[in-house]
């Protein structure tokens, strides 16, 4: 297997991202460039991401972000192996104009075309920042997703648990917005937490001490909000109170998930490698330091990588493209955008509309 060069674009949600990535012959990875343009601006007045504005958002900026990337990392379009972009899940609008793009580069230039699954990308990252092997164990924490994950090759992904209501990172955001915090949610209820005491509200853990590795965050929404209500109006402390205990029933909710599904991984006869945190809410401080200790504790290693790749980027997709490329695994230019597209349906050699292996 030779080095594969891939460009890789990134438009499933509000993020407009390109990116070129090196995976070298021995499987270790090298980026060469990674534009992320936010359109927080353009969203942060409505408090959550607007498909339509962002869809028009990522036809008005794509070509430059490529543009940039390419000319970052000192390659033109002929130096490239494949271009990769995510076909999915997310935001219909922006996965179009994204993908639609891929394919006209793609044709433009005789290169072959990877249509990467946006969950894969963000399952794979570890790999190109920590060299994790497989099997790991995957807690994908997004702001659509919240997942615990048997990863045991390329294409190969057991879904061992989930939400049964809302994603963490919607929590967060969900959260932020009931105490007029700015959005994104996460970073800001972060930032709030650190000076309020987390024991003053005891909000609920649901699903905490099940076997099978779900969870809940409905019930923890709705206690914060009960609360504020009932305290208002809220000082300044109040919010940060409010913020610093929701966060210690998150922290704790995940910490006994992943120890349920680290359990059932080796019930399963799979040692992990690794425990790997993919995904925006993975740039959480007090989640890495918990899962620290519970990786530790259950006989493996966390692998986190840095806030700026845990969060929707263009390397990532690259990485993955050239992850998939190395096993011969390519799409034509008929390969449709899909809204909805489960981890567990993007198998290894699989066509990219996507069989299902359940
Ligand atoms: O992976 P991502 O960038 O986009 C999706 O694919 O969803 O994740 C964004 C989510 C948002 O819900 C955001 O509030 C959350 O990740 N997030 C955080 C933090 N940074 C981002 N949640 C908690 N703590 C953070 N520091
Ligand atoms: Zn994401």
């Amino acid at each position: 297997m030779n080095d594969l060069l891939l460009l890789g674009i990134e438009t499933t949600c509000d993020e407009t991202a390109a990116a070129v990535v090196l995976r070298k012959a021995d499987g270790t990875g090298e980026i060469r460039s990674n534009v992320v343009l936010s359109q927080t601006d353009e969203h942060s007045a409505y408090g959550g991401v607007v498909p339509e504005i962002a869809a028009r958002a990522h036809v008005e900026v794509l070509d430059n972000v490529i543009g940039r990337a390419l000319r970052e990392a000192g390659v033109t379009l002929s130096d490239l192996d494949g271009i990769a972009a995510a076909a999915g899940p997310g935001l219909i609008g922006g996965v179009i104009v994204g993908l639609t793009t891929a394919k006209a580069v793609a044709l433009a230039s005789a290169k072959p075309l990877v249509a990467v699954n946006h969950l894969e990308a963000h399952a794979l990252t570890a790999r190109l920042t920590d060299a994790v092997g497989f099997p790991y164990l995957l807690l994908l924490v997004s702001g659509g997703h919240t997942q615990l994950v048997s990863v045991t090759g390329v294409g190969q992904y057991v879904k061992l648990g989930g939400t049964i209501d809302d994603a963490i990172g919607e929590a967060f955001d969900k959260t932020a917005k009931m105490l007029g915090l700015p959005y994104p949610g996460g970073p800001a209820v972060e930032r709030a937490a650190e000076r309020g005491d987390p024991t003053r509200f005891a909000f609920p853990r649901p699903l905490t001490g099940r076997w099978e590795p779900d969870f809940s965050l409905s019930g923890l929404k709705t206690a914060v909000r009960l609360e504020a209500l009932k305290i208002a109006p809220l000082s300044e402390q109040d919010v940060a109170d409010l913020c610093a205990s929701f966060q210690a029933a998150v922290v704790d909710m995940v910490a006994d998930r992943v120890r349920a599904a680290l359990r059932l991984m080796r019930e399963r006869g799979e040692k992990p490698t690794a425990l790997v945190v993919a995904g925006g809410v993975g740039a959480n401080q007090a989640i890495r330091k918990t899962l620290h200790k519970v990786a530790a504790e259950g006989g493996t290693r966390l692998a986190v990588p840095p806030p700026a790749l845990c969060t929707d980027n263009g390397a990532m997709i690259a990485w993955a493209g050239a992850e998939r490329l190395a096993l011969g695994l390519k799409d034509d230019l008929a390969v449709p955008p899909r809204a909805r597209w489960p981890l567990d349906e993007t198998t290894k050699g699989a066509d990219a509309g996507g069989s299902s292996d359940r």
